[in-house]
């Protein structure tokens, strides 16, 4: 079993990837820790309430700090035309859910999960990096602990999605990425360069709901504003940007990787781009030195990905 602790801003495809893990039966889902991203922090926590109280997860949530790493950024643009006001495709998510949040900010709850499940906890993080840098602040010693990082964000080879450089996961907190990035742990990021070939067409989506019952008919009907948005994108369906990352964890044989240290820009036209040197390549001494190197997907099998999410999705709970 992998005990998993999913740190996402939901955000519509994060919901799929939170059913997914919700439904896989070699997954142990033991928290859900909110950050700001698709929407503010306040409205991707009560998303996450919300879709833990409609799929029956029994996974706390604890609700992130909202705050980036350098003060100065302040988030508070909201991609509303892919996301909807809601964070989930307009479906009227109700204003407050009546379900407690956990006591601790999000970066405590990571911190003490991980002391509890030394060597046993895999972070599975689709949102922007921010919590996952305030725990390595707050307690270094956590990088030895977790099993690994699995991280959906970058653009390695490819355009980014924000800016031509940059992924929106990473651009919206890079100091917080770098951090993470550079920390002695073991980190895989699946970024757009694999993500941007996985698509669930609106007919795969519809045959799920004939098999998968209400929980796939809500997560349909949440999905249908951002395939209308990715429709101008890639043929008739959804990029599944944050489930691909919890395939990984499920299935890497799935997936081709490359290894070594990866930085991200801070500032510049370039902020927020995700830069790996390659084990492989040498260079003059440089910023890319001395620290641990980590996975870059650069290949997917895309079909197999969107098969096994497919028969996930519409296993009964
Ligand atoms: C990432 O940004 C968010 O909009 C998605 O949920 C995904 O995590 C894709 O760039
Ligand atoms: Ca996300």
């Amino acid at each position: 079993m992998h005990k998993v602790i999913f740190d996402t801003d939901p955000g519509v495809d994060d919901a799929m990837a939170l059913l997914f893990l919700h439904r896989h039966p070699e997954i142990d889902l033991v928290g859900i820790t909110t950050v700001f991203g698709n929407a503010s922090v306040d409205t991707t926590t009560r998303n996450a309430l919300f879709l833990k109280r409609e799929w029956g997860i029994a996974a706390p949530v604890a609700k992130g700090e909202g705050k980036t790493w350098d003060p100065m950024r302040n988030p508070v643009d909201w991609p509303v035309l892919i996301h909807g006001h809601d964070g989930l495709g307009n479906i009227d998510v109700p204003e407050t859910i009546d379900l407690p949040v956990d006591g601790r900010p999000a970066h405590r709850f990571i911190i003490d999960t991980v002391r509890a499940n030394p060597g046993e906890v895999t972070l599975i993080a689709v949102g922007r990096m921010s919590n996952l840098a305030y725990a390595l602040k707050e307690d270094p010693e956590i990088a030895g602990l977790v099993k690994q990082v699995i991280i959906m964000g970058g653009a390695f080879d490819v355009p980014g999605n924000i800016t031509p450089a940059a992924e929106a996961n990473i651009h919206g907190d890079p100091e917080a990425a770098d951090v993470v990035m550079t920390a002695p742990w073991k980190v895989v990021v699946v970024g757009l360069d694999v993500t941007m070939q996985t698509v669930m067409t609106r007919t795969r989506l519809a045959r799920i709901v004939e098999r998968g019952g209400k929980d796939a008919k809500l997560l349909s009907d949440i999905s249908q504003f951002y395939i209308d948005f990715y429709g101008r994108h890639v043929e008739d369906g959804m990029v599944v940007h944050d489930s691909c990352a919890c395939v990984y964890l499920v299935a890497p044989e799935l997936f081709t990787t490359r290894s070594g240290a990866i930085r991200v820009v801070a500032g510049g036209i370039a902020d927020g781009q995700t830069i790996q040197k390659p084990d492989s390549r040498h260079f003059p001494p440089g910023n890319w030195d001395d620290i641990p190197s980590q996975l870059a997907c650069t290949g997917i099998e895309a079909e197999m990905v969107i098969n096994l999410i497919e028969k996930t999705l519409v296993r009964q709970g």
